[in-house]
Parts: C-alpha cells; sequence; structure tokens
C-alpha cells in the first residue's frame, strides 16, 4: 500500500490539472452515513422516499423521512469537515487541483475552503419552491411535522437537492463534463458509482487520458475498469498520506 501512496503522490506532483469526485463516503468521517455499503441509509430507508413523483404524491411520507434522514439527524450533529475535505481545499489553494465534482449534498467541501465545487446532486442547504422556484436557506424553514410551504406563493418547498427522477443541475452537469475533459489526474472519492448519470464522468476523464487514482474502502464499479491506483482505506487517513510525499518546490 506505501508504495502505491508514493506512487499516486509522485502522479499528483507532476499534475497539473487535478480534479477532485467524491461521493458519500468521503463525508463518512464527518460522521454522516453513507447511502450504501454499511450503515448505509438505504439499508434503513426506501429509496422511493427520494423520487420526485413520490415526493409529489405521497408528501407527507416522504417529508417524515427527508426531515428524520437528512435535517434532524444533521441537527443533532456538528458536522464539519475531515482531513480528506482540508487536503482537497489545500490542492485547491496550491493550484494544482481545479476543482471538486461532488455528488453530496452537504457543503463540508465548501465550507473546507474548496472554491470551485460543482455540486452534481444540489444541496441540502437551500430549499426552493416547486411551483414559484424563489429558494431559501434550510436554517430559515421551520422543520415541523408539516411539509414546509413557500412564504410567497404557498407552494410545496423541496430540499434543493436532486431527487430520483429529476435532472442535474445544466452548471454542475456541464462544468463536471468539461472538467473531466481536461484534467490530466482524477481522483475518485469514497463513492459506489452506482448512479447515473453522475457515474459517467470518471470514464470521460479515463478516455481523455487522465491518470484515475481511486481511494475507497472497498473495490467499486470503477475498480477494475478504469481505476490506474486503488488505495484502499479511508480516505480522511489516506490523502493526508498522499499530500505527505508530494513535491513542492
Ligand atoms: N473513505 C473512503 N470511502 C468510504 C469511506 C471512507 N471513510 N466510507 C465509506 N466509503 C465508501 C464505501 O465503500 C462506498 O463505496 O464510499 C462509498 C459510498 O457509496 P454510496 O453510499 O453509494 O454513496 P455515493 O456513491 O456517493 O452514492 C451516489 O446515490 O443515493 C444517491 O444521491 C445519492 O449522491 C448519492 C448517490
Amino acid at each position: 500500500m506505501e508504495e502505491k501512496i508514493k506512487e499516486a503522490a509522485r502522479i499528483l506532483s507532476g499534475a497539473k490539472n487535478i480534479v477532485g469526485f467524491t461521493g458519500a463516503g468521503t463525508s463518512a468521517e464527518s460522521g454522516i452515513p453513507p447511502f450504501r455499503g454499511e450503515g448505509g441509509i438505504w439499508n434503513k430507508y426506501d429509496p422511493n422516499a427520494l423520487n420526485i413523483e413520490y415526493y409529489y404524491r405521497h408528501t407527507q411520507d416522504s417529508w417524515n423521512i427527508i426531515r428524520e434522514v437528512f435535517y434532524n439527524y444533521f441537527d443533532n450533529k456538528q458536522v464539519k469537515p475531515n482531513p480528506g475535505h482540508d487536503i482537497l481545499a489545500k490542492w485547491e489553494k496550491e493550484g494544482r487541483l481545479s476543482c471538486v465534482i461532488t455528488q453530496n449534498i452537504d457543503d463540508l467541501h465548501t465550507v473546507a475552503g474548496n472554491n470551485t465545487v460543482y455540486e452534481f446532486h444540489g444541496n441540502m442547504s437551500r430549499f426552493v419552491c416547486t411551483k414559484c422556484g424563489s429558494k431559501f436557506p434550510a436554517r430559515e424553514i421551520q422543520m415541523t411535522e408539516k411539509p414546509p410551504r413557500c412564504e410567497r406563493c404557498g407552494g410545496l418547498l423541496k430540499p434543493d437537492f436532486i431527487f430520483f427522477g429529476e435532472g442535474i443541475p445544466e452548471e454542475a452537469y456541464y462544468g463536471s463534463v468539461n472538467a473531466a475533459e481536461k484534467c490530466d489526474a482524477f481522483i475518485i472519492i469514497g463513492t459506489s458509482g452506482q448512479v447515473s448519470p453522475a457515474n459517467m464522468i470518471p470514464g470521460i476523464a479515463k478516455r481523455n487520458g487522465a491518470k484515475i487514482i481511486e481511494i475507497n474502502l472497498e473495490p467499486s464499479t470503477y475498480t477494475n475498469y478504469i481505476t490506474d491506483i486503488y488505495l484502499q482505506g479511508k480516505s480522511g487517513e489516506i490523502l493526508p498520506k498522499i499530500d505527505a510525499l508530494i513535491e513542492r518546490h
């Protein structure tokens, strides 16, 4: 493993344009459960609760789960960036990392200091009105049993993250494709690769000739197909080890 960490550090030392591609595993060491695998949210809750049609048709059922899983849970915990987030922010500040493409709906990459973050699945810290499109910070929403309503038009509010069956925000989609086409090193961190169209982004980087480094507790759909260096373990532990070996002139 140490040899592979050295190899990853050598590749990243020479890279001119690194892109980070993160999933729920990146936030696991911040105390946020992943969706799949051990302790995964979908082991306990039906992902259908996050289907957009279900939200419109069975709003109360869906809202009960969304409030419990995403908002009550977060309220009771001081969720903050872990060393894995901090390293990606450091690499952006050093000009070696151009952006992070994240599937995560927490804003831990932004809190850690990254400025260019493509939120492929939106963000839970905002709500959007399904009728008039107005947006509101989640901290201003009364998290009661009743599904939230828009103070402007009375329409149903929803968290501003992408439900199953919804399209990907255009800016995030095209920004991510463009970044994957231009990078020379692409790091896949903490994602099982199960959800499209996010899971086609790494393949774009591979086809453009980027070196693919992957950090995950266990192999993913990428590991035996596009990954050049697979580092098995926790991202909050492995990223600082790579960083310590990067040559800085
Ligand atoms: N370090 C590195 N990897 C980890 C860690 C960790 N500390 N903890 C867990 N993992 C890995 C798991 O092995 C798993 O492969 O992170 C991955 C998490 O996979 P998922 O839970 O499927 O999360 P993700 O790939 O981000 O899911 C994609 O699915 O439900 C939707 O919209 C939701 O964005 C989410 C999308």
